[in-house]
């Protein structure tokens, strides 16, 4: 069984209501919010302001993922959503145990996300602080990219660092996740899957969320 948190980027932004309405009677866990700066990703998605209207609609837990520069500036912003998790990029943050233990004071759980360049060996101070390791399985900043493979192996390590901390950290992934890759995910040992076009591209994205949480 895998956690499902369907990414809004590939929803209809032109009628978001329609998109989480289907999240809402959908048996996903959470809804994955991706909001980018310009400048830690070489684009920009949606702020606050977007954040704040499909907080008021959404009945899931909200997964927010910064693609920004020093994330901790917007702790007590993000807080304000509601928000479950708040995830913040390791590259994007110099004081990371610091932006953890901000998160966590503002009630929210604390995710942290590598890129695929960052190994996950650079973790290895930080997995018993954080409720979530979030792995980028391709560069952030678009949807709809290609899996990178190498991924797979950053699973495997990943959840033998937990296994021999005995942190409580989940495994999520993000980027490429279809209906091969989150098969191959899953049996390397992830926690939670997010997916994009794979979901909201479909004619039937309830019976592709059912598939991922079934892996
Ligand atoms: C990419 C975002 C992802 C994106 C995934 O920077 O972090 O959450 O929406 O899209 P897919 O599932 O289409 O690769
Ligand atoms: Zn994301």
């Amino acid at each position: 069984m895998q956690l499902v948190s369907p990414s809004l980027l590939a929803a209809n932004f032109a009628n978001l209501e329609k998109d989480i309405d289907m999240i809402n009677t959908s048996n996903a866990d959470w809804l994955h919010l991706d909001v980018m700066d310009g400048v830690f990703v070489p684009n920009i998605s949606f702020g606050f302001p977007v954040l704040e209207a499909v907080a008021k609609i959404c009945k899931k837990p909200l997964d927010v993922h910064l693609m920004i520069v020093k994330p901790e500036k917007f702790v007590k912003q993000v807080a304000a959503l509601g928000a479950m998790m708040m995830n913040v990029h390791f590259e994007a943050c110099v004081h990371l145990n610091r932006a953890i233990q901000e998160i966590h004071d503002a009630g929210m759980k604390a995710g942290v996300t590598l890129n695929p360049s960052t190994p996950v060996c650079m973790l290895e101070d930080v997995i018993r602080d954080v409720d979530m390791v979030l792995l980028m399985t391709v560069n952030p900043g678009f949807g709809g990219q290609k899996f990178i493979e190498h991924s797979i192996e950053k699973v495997r390590q990943l959840r033998e660092m937990i296994e021999r901390t005995g942190s409580k950290a989940l495994i999520e992934v993000d980027g490429g996740v279809n209906k091969d890759t989150a098969v191959r995910l899953a049996q390397a040992g992830t926690d939670v899957l997010v997916a994009g076009s794979y979901v909201f591209g479909a004619d039937n994205p309830h019976e592709r969320i059912n598939y991922l949480k079934n892996l």
